[in-house]
């Protein structure tokens, strides 16, 4: 269901041409709907569901760069169960908070206690509410403002995961975000980025990821079900340089 709609709202998204768009196609009937996710939304079913509305921009709606992080997580916790049993997770520019939701439900599945901050600028924040309320989350989802470049509250800072999904689109908030993962960001942080090729402008941003971080590609295959590597969605994990 979502494979649909997001294909709708991202025709016309391929604008390497196109510096003077701001964010990806928005897609303007998108109106405080409820979509409903079967075995589509990688093992955060059975009912899993997500308000989404285009309203207060292009993370009022959830991207497919999202589903492969959900996916990736997912595998990852099949794996190894503990992995992030006490931890405290940063979702940075989380839009409707579909990859936290679904994150704080495959936790409560296995009776694990972690803490995860869904953060976005402050327009999010209803829609991420709504849909804490509507997973029944909130005892895991702490919903956040926290725009990139700004000072990050102290509960939030020193985080062993961070998470960002569809985050690099827009030029002039590429250093903005440099500066939050920095902020973030330590020597133990775990850090999945998962990436959306539009632009070549993206290159820059790349170029100050690379300063700062060592940046990974993470290429094991993994059970998802799109075809990620066709949509040009990469997912790389994120080290700190030593200085
Ligand atoms: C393409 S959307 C991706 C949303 C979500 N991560 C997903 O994949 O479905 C990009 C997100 O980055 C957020 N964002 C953009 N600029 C930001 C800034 N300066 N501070 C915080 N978040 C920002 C947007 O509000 C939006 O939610």
């Amino acid at each position: 269901m979502l494979g649909g709609l997001v294909a709708g709202i991202e025709a016309g998204d391929d604008d390497e041409g196109d510096e003077d768009a701001i964010v990806p196609a928005q897609g303007p009937s998108v109106k405080r709907q409820t979509i409903c996710f079967d075995e589509s939304f990688p093992s955060a079913a059975p009912n899993f569901q997500l308000l989404v509305d285009a309203g207060p921009g292009c993370g009022g709606i959830t991207w497919p760069a999202a589903e492969v992080l959900t996916a990736y997580l997912a595998n990852i916790l099949a794996l190894n169960p503990s992995w992030l049993e006490g931890k405290r997770i940063v979702e940075l520019g989380a839009g409707t908070g579909a990859v936290s939701m679904a994150l704080a439900r495959m936790m409560k599945k296995r009776g694990s206690r972690t803490t995860i901050y869904s953060t976005d600028q402050a327009i999010l924040l209803d829609l991420m509410d709504a849909n804490t309320v509507l997973n029944d989350v909130g005892d895991t989802v702490n919903v956040r403002e926290l725009s990139w470049g700004e000072t990050i509250a102290s509960e939030m800072q020193t985080p062993d995961i961070i998470l960002a999904a569809d985050c690099v689109y827009f030029e002039p908030a590429f250093p903005l975000l440099m500066k939050t993962l920095r902020l973030l960001a330590t020597p133990t942080s775990e850090i999945l980025f998962c990436y959306k090729k539009r632009r070549k402008a993206d290159k820059r941003f790349f170029v100050m990821l690379r300063k700062v971080f060592t940046v990974t590609a993470v290429v094991e295959d993994f059970v998802c079900h799109r075809d990620f590597r066709r949509e040009a969605i990469f997912l790389y994990r994120l080290s700190l340089r030593s200085r």
